[in-house]
């Protein structure tokens, strides 16, 4: 029994679900850049677990990086001040970069993340995010490759927090709304 089930009100996706979704999304990527050598970029944390489960669908060679940022303090608001945590060490200038995000929520983050890496002058730029809550959108964001749509409640669990919390259950669960409001 896992000690952190009672902090979940319901599970949105369990393991299986996920990973057949995840085995279309690799499907995807690999047969667009057939002719590639994309560099997957993986922002922490919340994206760890994502990024190792879709490089290990993904039938072409990829190289692996990760950018860290935060912004998010402890709580569930997102303050859309983003700060570099550690950098990118692969030279992005004429490649192609595929961003993995976690969550978009207000799109905030993204958008910074997507400024961020074109100053580095890839040659193509795509964003590959597992959940998208459309609702929370603050500005207009695209990205290409998307897991799932949900709700605009707060979920946890598959690489994603609450206050450093609950990124290892194996699903994606929505917070109990009495553990952060
Ligand atoms: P945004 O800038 O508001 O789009 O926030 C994006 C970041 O906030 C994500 O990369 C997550 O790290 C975090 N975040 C947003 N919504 C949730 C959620 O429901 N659960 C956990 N983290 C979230
Ligand atoms: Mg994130």
């Amino acid at each position: 029994m896992n000690k952190m089930n009672c902090d979940i009100s319901a599970v949105l996706f369990d393991e299986h679900k996920i990973q057949t979704r995840i085995r279309e999304l690799g499907l995807e990527i690999s047969n667009s850049y057939k002719d590639s050598t994309p560099v997957m970029v993986g922002i922490l944390k919340g994206g760890f677990i994502f990024l190792a489960d879709l490089v290990r669908s993904i039938t072409i060679p990829v190289e692996v990086d990760f950018l860290a940022i935060s912004s998010y303090g402890n709580d569930a608001n997102s303050s859309g001040i983003v700060k570099i945590r550690k950098d990118i060490d692969i030279d992005l200038s004429n490649r192609d970069v595929i961003i993995v995000e976690d969550i978009v929520d207000t799109g905030l983050s993204l958008e910074y993340i997507k400024d961020y890496i074109w100053q580095h002058k890839p040659a193509s730029l795509k964003t590959c995010v597992l959940l998208d809550k459309p609702d929370a959108h603050k500005i207009d964001v695209c990205f290409e490759y998307i897991g799932f749509s949900i709700k605009n409640e707060f979920v946890v669990g598959y690489g994603l927090d609450f206050a450093e919390r609950y990124r290892n259950l194996p699903y994606i669960g929505i917070l109990k709304e009495e553990l952060y409001k």
